[in-house]
């Protein structure tokens, strides 16, 4: 078994051992869930996608003269690079661009495509999870960072570790820079509701993937049509949950152990969290980061928010999280 693996496996455990059972929403993100993930991205119901690429297509030179010249382009979860064509084709004098993600093949083959579409530019992908404390390529060092975190992926985050991971980027883009952060905005529960339950099927087959990368992956014996995906809004923790609902009583066996299910027992595959402006702003505040601009479409479904990270901040150190405040809820 490889690292990445063996990390899958000890997450699997730990989160089947768990009660309510869960598991992270970073393993829907093999080849086949990158690939539905792209489906996803362009149903009619997920209205994210779009909302937020005419949002950047509106306000590009706006949104890129935030950039510096000279800097280098972090990107988290850069995924199918859609989002980042229109940044950089707004930002002819950026020093490189950084693509992270943990979606190993999608991340090399789409490094390869932005260098043959754009031949000028500098680019260094990074294959690793993007909440670990990863380094970026020494030769950046003297540039400024900017980042870029679109899709609203930070909405997949708890809130506070949401918090974590943003005074974890402004240690690694230093203070000054600038993040650029598409963040989901509170909305009607329908509309919400259809967005993770589209007719077709697909969301179900995105979070249904989870089981058969374990059969594929860790040789995990289990019923994949023993579940079906459920997704609703919690209205108190405005999020989206998604889960995996047993179908009659079942058993997942991975490496010697059994884990066993009643009937209607769900495993929590992710949450995606929806913000107020106002929340967001004092969630980025309480990680060192001001809002310096932000941009909306006409319904007010999506957002895309400037943070520029405070001066005068200890950054030397990656933040602890144990030790930073609790954003507000
Ligand atoms: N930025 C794209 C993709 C969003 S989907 C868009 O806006 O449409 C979320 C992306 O983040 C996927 O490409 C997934 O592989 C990546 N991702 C999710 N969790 C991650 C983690 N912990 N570390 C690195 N990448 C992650
Ligand atoms: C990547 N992320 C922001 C998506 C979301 O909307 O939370 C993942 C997703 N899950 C189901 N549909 C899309």
């Amino acid at each position: 078994m490889n690292d990445d693996h063996a990390g899958f496996m000890a997450d699997v455990i730990t989160g089947l051992s768990a009660t309510p059972k869960r598991l992270p929403p970073k393993y829907f993100y093999d080849a086949a869930g990158s690939a539905l993930f792209l489906d996803i991205t362009r149903l009619d119901e997920y209205y994210v996608t779009r909302t937020e690429l005419a949002i950047l297509q509106t306000h590009a030179s706006d949104i890129a003269s935030h950039i510096p010249a000279g800097s280098a382009l972090v990107e988290f979860g850069s995924g199918a690079s859609t989002k980042i064509r229109t940044l950089l084709n707004a930002l002819p004098q950026l020093a490189a661009y950084v693509p992270v993600d943990i979606s190993t093949e999608l991340l090399a083959q789409e490094a390869a495509e932005l260098s043959r579409d754009f031949p000028g530019l500098p680019i260094y992908p990074i294959a690793v999870d993007f909440t670990t404390d990863f380094r970026l390529p020494s030769t950046l060092e003297n540039h400024p960072k900017a980042g870029f975190f679109p899709g609203s992926t930070i909405g997949n985050f708890e809130p506070r570790e949401a918090q974590h991971f943003l005074a974890c980027a402004a240690h690694t883009l230093g203070a000054g820079a600038i993040f650029i952060v598409g963040v989901d905005l509170e909305k009607s529960p329908e509309t919400l509701h259809a967005a993770y339950n589209d007719a077709v099927g697909i969301t179900a087959r995105f979070n249904l993937n989870m089981l058969t990368r374990m059969q594929r992956e860790l040789g995990a014996t289990l019923d994949p049509h023993g579940f079906r995906h459920h997704a609703f809004y919690n209205e108190i923790e405005r999020r989206i949950e998604m889960h995996l609902v047993a179908n009659g009583a079942q058993t997942i066996r991975v490496n010697g152990n059994a884990f066993e299910f009643a009937n209607g027992e769900s495993i929590h595959t992710e949450n995606s969290y929806k913000y107020t402006q106002a929340r967001f702003a004092d969630l980025a505040r309480s990680a060192g980061w001001d809002i310096e601009a932000s941009w909306t479409d006409s319904q007010q479904h999506m957002s895309i928010q400037a943070l520029r990270c405070r001066r005068g901040e200890s950054m030397s150190e990656r933040p602890d999280h144990a030790k930073l405040h609790p954003p507000p809820d």
